[in-house]
Order: structure tokens, then C-alpha cells, then sequence
């Protein structure tokens, strides 16, 4: 069984998602993760990221390792090194780029094969996993998502204001809309869950009923 949880950033998606995952006990892919291990790597390699080509290879050539609270690139753990700020907003060029796509979506195929699967990411439920029994959109409003994202840097000790994260949260959310390729729309077939003014236990306690009634269907 699949099940796809897309939705914009700061919906709490991953830590939902993981803790679904663990529940149910089905592997876990957060896709977002791959597009940051890209990006990530180019800079480190000094790649210039709107050098197009360059990064396609660059991500052709990478051995991404996704464990369910890991992630591990050429044998380096990078977890913790993808989440900043700075990877963040570089992640478009990755997100948006045609092939790079193409590449990560034949991965994220290739991992969910024969498994049940719990993956989480923008096109999940469109592209990558049409067929995929259980279909969420995650949502939060916009403040709620902003307060998130904000303490949660905060809390890795970067120096970020409020307003610049709902300022990058716009940017990004426009951008995720708008991409030609893999926008974040969601599927006909996808039950909206909304996460304003509910715990994160109460948000994995209805993603687990929302699993079990498509399990019977
Ligand atoms: O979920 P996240 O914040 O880790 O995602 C990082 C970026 O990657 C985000 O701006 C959108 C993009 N992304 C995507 O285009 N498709 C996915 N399946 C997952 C993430």
C-alpha cells in the first residue's frame, strides 16, 4: 500500500509523515530531502546551480541513501546539513529543473517497489504514485506554517526573523505552485486535512483513520 502526503511547506508533513510511517509500520520517503541532497552537493562540489547541465549530472551521479530518519549522500551523513536556511531557498534549482526531476521521481519509484510505503513530498499523489490507494493534502495556514518553520530554525541556531521566514515561505509557496514541472496541486482523489489548531498527535491519530478507511475500501 501507498500512501502520499503532499502539501505546501510548514504543513508538518515530515514529522507527521515519519510518525504515520512508524505506526503503521511502512517504510518512510521524504522527497524533499532528495532535492536539498542535490543542491547540497553542487555547492560543495562548486558547481554554479543555474549552470544547468552541470547539475543535472551532478545529481545523475549521486548515491542518495534515505533511511526513515536519515539521509545519507556518497556515503556521508548530510541530514542535519541540508536543512538550512541557505539549501532551502536554493532548492528551486533542483525543484525546477526538468531532468533532475525525471531522475528523483524514477528513484522514488524504484524505492516503493514491493513495500508499503508512507512518502511525503508536492507530487506525490499526482506524478510520482497516481495510483497510490491513500492520497493526503496537508495543510496549515499561512502563519501557522511561518511559526513552525521559524522555531524550528531558531532551534538549529540560525539567525532568521519572523517576517523573513513568512517572506521566503511566499517566495517558496508561489514558486511550488507555479514550477511547469511537478507543481504542488492537489489530487482529485486526495482527502484535505487541515492542520490548524490540532496537536501532532491528533494530526497522525486522523492520518491513521484516514489510512484505514481507504485500507477497506
Ligand atoms: O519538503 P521540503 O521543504 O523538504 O522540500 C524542499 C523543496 O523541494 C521545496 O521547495 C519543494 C521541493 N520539492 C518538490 O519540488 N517536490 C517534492 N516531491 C518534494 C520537494
Amino acid at each position: 500500500m501507498i500512501v502520499t502526503i503532499d502539501g505546501p511547506a510548514g504543513a508538518g508533513k515530515s514529522s507527521a509523515a515519519r510518525a504515520l510511517a512508524k505506526r503503521l509500520g511502512f517504510r518512510f520517503l521524504d522527497t524533499g530531502a532528495m532535492y536539498r541532497a542535490v543542491v547540497h552537493a553542487a555547492i560543495e562540489r562548486g558547481v554554479s546551480l543555474e549552470d544547468a547541465d552541470v547539475l543535472e549530472q551532478v545529481a545523475a551521479n549521486l548515491d542518495i541513501q534515505l533511511t526513515d530518519d536519515s539521509v545519507v549522500v556518497d556515503g556521508r551523513d548530510v541530514t542535519r546539513l541540508i536543512r538550512t536556511q541557505a539549501i532551502t531557498t536554493a532548492t528551486k534549482y533542483a525543484a525546477d529543473h526538468p531532468g533532475i526531476r525525471a531522475h528523483l521521481v524514477e528513484l522514488q519509484r524504484a524505492a516503493a517497489t514491493g513495500q508499503d510505503f508512507v512518502t511525503e513530498g508536492r507530487d506525490q499523489g499526482t506524478i510520482v504514485f497516481p495510483d497510490a490507494k491513500c492520497k493526503v493534502f496537508l495543510t496549515a495556514s499561512e502563519r501557522l506554517r511561518a511559526e513552525r518553520r521559524f522555531h524550528d530554525l531558531v532551534s538549529r541556531g540560525e539567525e532568521i526573523t519572523f517576517e523573513e521566514v513568512v517572506e521566503k515561505q511566499r517566495q517558496r509557496d508561489e514558486r511550488d505552485a507555479t514550477r511547469p514541472v511537478g507543481a504542488l496541486i492537489q489530487a482529485d482523489d486526495a482527502v484535505e486535512l487541515s492542520t490548524d489548531g490540532m496537536s501532532p498527535e491528533e494530526v497522525v491519530d486522523r492520518l491513521y483513520e484516514i489510512v484505514e478507511q481507504r485500507r477497506n475500501v
